[in-house]
């Protein structure tokens, strides 16, 4: 077994999938959402005794390698030592398993990792006095700074520039990470001088950037963070989310805030379900990483005019992902972390349970804009609201809103029911229909399965099939041809290695009729289908004879036809 086969078959796929995606269990195969496309029904399906897994929605699908391929964003080289180093499996020492973008990003992830290191023991060295002092005063007890991973970038010009250069790493290479910056005289120095530092990771756990506090006031701006580089997308990234995504499935809700300190204040306040966006406005790439963990979100933006115009700009988006959206708005224009500080940790989960629906405080928002006392007043409000109510993907979910909030503003019901109606009658449901599947029959599907499952079945039956006509008419032929085709270049045969030898549209087939929680049978009823193959072959092949006796007669070769004849007797005692 080379490397590859040998991993596969010590790695879980459904333990690994499970860590991205929350997974039921539904007969042979495992359910869930899909993570590479926005859905509200499981149609991502993994079946652990193919080891693969396939969603019937977008298509996508695979072995363990390429599912950590397409999730993590890794190259196959990546993936391969991702899972080896997860599971203990040691690799192979070998050049050819490394390319040149895969050793890049090596070395990124390495820089980053070295990083760390130094920023956690500058801090804790005596040049990190004052900034201890810092992370006192503003409550950050040791615990949180360690399993943070904060640390102090000094202010020296090029400290860490040159521990790279010691470690081997070329110019390029601390160029591209982030961590280096270019002087225009030629040279290295460091990006991050004089920082309080926050490792940012990957949902694997990785570190990936570092954005870095400014210590004194007047030292511009505020924060700095890692530019983009080929291991970090700000996009794509959530503050916190490899920590949190135990607790997000644990508590089946998210709590996004806006800040660093943010998620360290209110994690230490016992919400492990805390994650960040980093500065960045909210994209559907991030809301999709966190919903695979729960559909659930409380947003609890910092309670400034920014801070509530993200939240307004973020729920349309949000809704969008199908996520079901409270919001909390913290008295006292605290964001979560003084609050947290100021009030302590019970008051704060009791904010966080008693969130209000994002519809009551798009309310509460709009009260204030309008005059409340006139029904006019009231309407309009309403109308602020609609774009949102639009928003809900579900039908019947709409209308309770509609009527939750029309009682929540006062608002005649009729009034708002004909309002609503007009609004909402050009709003076609978002919904795509699922498209076909490309079914074979169950005879074939039966044998395939057991045909793939099986050794036994294929000794016995793979030579005879191979030799039949009467596949050549059914949807699963090539299926049966890449099957005869592995079995004589002696590979080893899985549901991976036949994936991997069939055109996309036969592939299509393959996921679509072999990964069901349905599909398969027992040797037995495998053997009830090749025997009724086996009489679809015979009759076809009387077909045939009958054909040519006539072709034989019609062109007076009276001696063939009498031989074809015999030939017919024969097979038709057979039938
Ligand atoms: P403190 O001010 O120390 O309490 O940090 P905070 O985490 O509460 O920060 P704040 O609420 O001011 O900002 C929220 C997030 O926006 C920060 O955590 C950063 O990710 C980002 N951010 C804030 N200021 C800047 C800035 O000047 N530049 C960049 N690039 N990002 C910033
Ligand atoms: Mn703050």
């Amino acid at each position: 077994m080379d490397f590859i086969a040998q991993l596969k078959a010590q790695v879980d796929i459904v333990g690994v999938i499970q860590e991205y995606v929350r997974l039921k269990k539904a007969g042979a195969t495992y359910k869930g959402l899909c993570p590479f496309h926005t859905e509200k029904t499981p149609s991502f399906t993994v079946n652990p005794a193919r080891q693969f897994f396939y969603c019937h929605g977008c298509h996508v699908g695979g072995d363990v390698l390429r599912f950590v391929e397409l999730q993590e964003r890794l190259t196959f080289f990546e993936a391969l030592k991702m899972l080896a180093e997860r599971h203990g499996i040691a690799m192979p020492k070998r050049e050819g398993l490394s390319d040149e973008s895969t050793k890049l990003r090596g070395a990124l992830f390495e820089m980053h990792a070295i990083a760390e290191a130094e920023f956690r023991s500058a801090l804790h060295s005596p040049a990190g006095a004052a900034a201890r002092d810092y992370l006192k005063r503003r409550g950050v007890g040791e615990a949180a700074c360690d399993q943070f991973g904060l640390g102090l970038a000094l202010k020296g010009g090029s400290r860490l520039v040159q521990r790279f250069q010691k470690e081997g790493f070329t110019p390029e290479e601390i160029e591209t990470s982030g961590l280096g910056l270019r002087r225009e005289e030629g040279g290295l120095y460091d990006r991050f001088r004089g920082r309080l530092m926050f490792p940012i990771h990957s949902e694997s756990g990785k570190i990936i950037a570092f954005g870095g506090r400014a210590l004194e006031p007047e030292d511009q701006p505020k924060y700095l963070n890692s530019p983009e580089t080929p291991i970090y997308k700000k996009g794509s990234v959530l503050y916190n989310l490899h920590r949190a995504k135990e607790g997000v499935r644990k508590a089946d809700r998210s709590v996004l805030v806006e800040g660093y300190m943010d998620v360290i204040g209110v994690w230490s306040s016992g919400v492990a379900e805390v994650v960040a966006s980093c500065g960045t406005a909210l994209t559907a790439q991030q809301v999709q990483s966190v919903r695979r963990h729960s559909a659930n979100m409380v947003l609890n933006f910092d309670p400034d005019s920014a801070g509530a115009a993200a939240a307004e700009k973020s729920i349309q988006m949000l809704l969008d992902e199908h996520m079901r959206i409270r919001i909390v708005a913290l008295e006292g224009g605290l964001d979560p972390d003084e609050f947290v500080q100021k009030h302590g940790p019970e008051a704060y989960r009791q904010r966080l349970d008693g969130a209000k629906n994002y519809f009551h405080w798009l309310a509460d928002r709009a009260r204030s804009r309008f005059d409340m006392r006139s029904a006019e007043g009231r309407v309009a409000v309403f109308q602020f609201l609609l774009p949102a109510i639009q928003g809900l993907g579900d039908k019947l979910e709409r209308g309770s809103v509609v009527n939750d909030v029309a009682g929540y503003l006062q608002v005649e019901p009729g009034l708002v029911l004909e309002n609503f109606r007009k609004l909402a009658v050009d709003r076609k449901e978002k919904v795509l229909a699922p498209p076909a599947a490309e079914l074979i029959r169950p005879l074939d599907r039966i044998l395939l399965g057991a045909l793939l499952s099986s050794a036994e079945a294929r000794e016995h039956w793979l030579p005879e099939i191979r030799q039949m006509r009467c596949i050549e008419r059914s949807a699963g032929r090539r299926l049966y041809l890449g099957l005869a085709g592995l079995a004589d270049s002696g590979a080893e045969i899985t549901f991976g290695a036949l994936h991997a030898r069939l055109e996309e549209a036969d592939q299509k087939i393959l996921c679509q009729n072999l990964l069901r929680e349905d599909e398969g049978g027992t040797l037995e009823q495998a053997a009830a289908c090749m025997d009724q193959l086996r009489l679809e072959e015979a009759t076809l092949r009387l077909t045939e004879l009958k054909g040519q006796i006539k072709e034989a007669e019609r062109s007076g070769n009276l001696a063939e036809a009498l031989r074809l004849y015999g030939e017919l007797q024969g097979g038709e005692k057979g039938v």
